[in-house]
């Protein structure tokens, strides 16, 4: 495994490989690597001749009041694990390195960033749409994969790489959970153990959308009802949104009919947690 800071010794690796005719898997990260991370490295390790991993706190997709400064990471730790599971390549640079003074470029996917998260973290999927722009120019991968997990993310990253006409092909791969049902996520470092248990409301209350929804509720202000009842908002727990929403354009739907997406966002404490689950289709 080679670890690059630097952009130029890493694209010239990148090119030899691309010259030896290999595929490239990339997945793009924040660190403090979990079992989602590996999952999705897993895959690009079964699909790919060669395995890229990014870590990078990305600032563009941090808001001025957000956990930019105290976000967990442990780089030690995310190589030994990085080594572990055979990765060939793994990029970590320095912020200067991506966004050198004067960076002045952004991309916005329009419509799919307004709602959802991107209602309570205006500028977000701008960050994130830009640098995954910037990471896929500099790594060039054939593949990249992204988690269900951040669902509105990973539909935006598609429909940019469509729009742009962008030669690389998104996988999405399922939510990795823990044994008692909180999707895996770096920010769950942050929950003390009276809040980690309040954090298990958000996956009930997504098992028991799937549960109404299969005995053949369709309505969705019913199933929002259900969920709102079942995450505790007291002692600092707040729903940010719980939303059914079309699984292609993102906007809320009355009934569902189609593959739909039931999205929620928690603060439990001063974290703020999101989970998905997808019906129908
Ligand atoms: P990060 O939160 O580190 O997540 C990196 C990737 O891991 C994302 O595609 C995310 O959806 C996936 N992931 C996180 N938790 C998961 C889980 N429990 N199960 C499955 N996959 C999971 O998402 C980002 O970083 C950044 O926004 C990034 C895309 C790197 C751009 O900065």
């Amino acid at each position: 495994m080679r670890a690059y800071k630097g952009i130029r010794s890493l694209v010239k690796e990148i090119e030899a490989t691309k010259r030896q005719g290999k595929t490239i898997g990339f997945v793009p990260t924040m660190g403090c690597l979990h079992d989602g991370h590996l999952s999705l490295i897993r895959k690009a390790r079964r699909d790919a001749d060669c395995v890229v991993v990014s870590i990078f706190v990305n600032p563009a997709q941090f808001g001025p009041n957000e956990d930019l400064k105290k976000y967990p990471r442990d780089i030690k730790r995310d190589l030994g694990l990085l080594r572990a599971s055979g990765v060939d390549i793994v990029f970590a640079p320095g912020i200067k390195s991506l966004y050198p003074d004067k960076f002045s470029t952004y991309v916005d996917v329009g419509d799919l960033t307004s709602g959802l998260c991107g209602a309570s973290r205006p500028g977000h999927f701008r960050g994130v749409a830009t640098i995954v722009v910037k990471l896929f120019n500099i790594i060039k991968p054939g593949i990249a994969y992204f988690g269900q997990k951040d669902a509105q993310q990973a539909i935006l990253i598609k429909k940019m790489v469509h729009d742009l006409n962008m030669d690389v092909k998104i996988k999405i791969m399922p939510i990795i959970r823990e044994k008692d049902g909180l999707a895996m996520s770096s920010r769950n470092k942050y929950l003390s153990s009276q809040e980690r248990k309040k954090a298990l409301s958000l996956n009930r209350s997504l098992e028991s959308a799937k549960d109404l929804y299969k005995k053949g509720e369709r309505d969705s202000y019913k199933i929002i009802k259900k969920m709102q009842g079942m995450i505790p908002q007291n002692n600092g727990t707040k729903i940010d949104y719980i939303d059914v929403v079309d699984i292609e354009d993102l906007k809320s739907v009355k009934r569902i009919s189609g593959k739909t997406l039931v999205a929620l966002a928690v603060k439990v404490g001063k974290t703020r947690l999101i989970d998905n689950t997808i019906l129908g289709g």
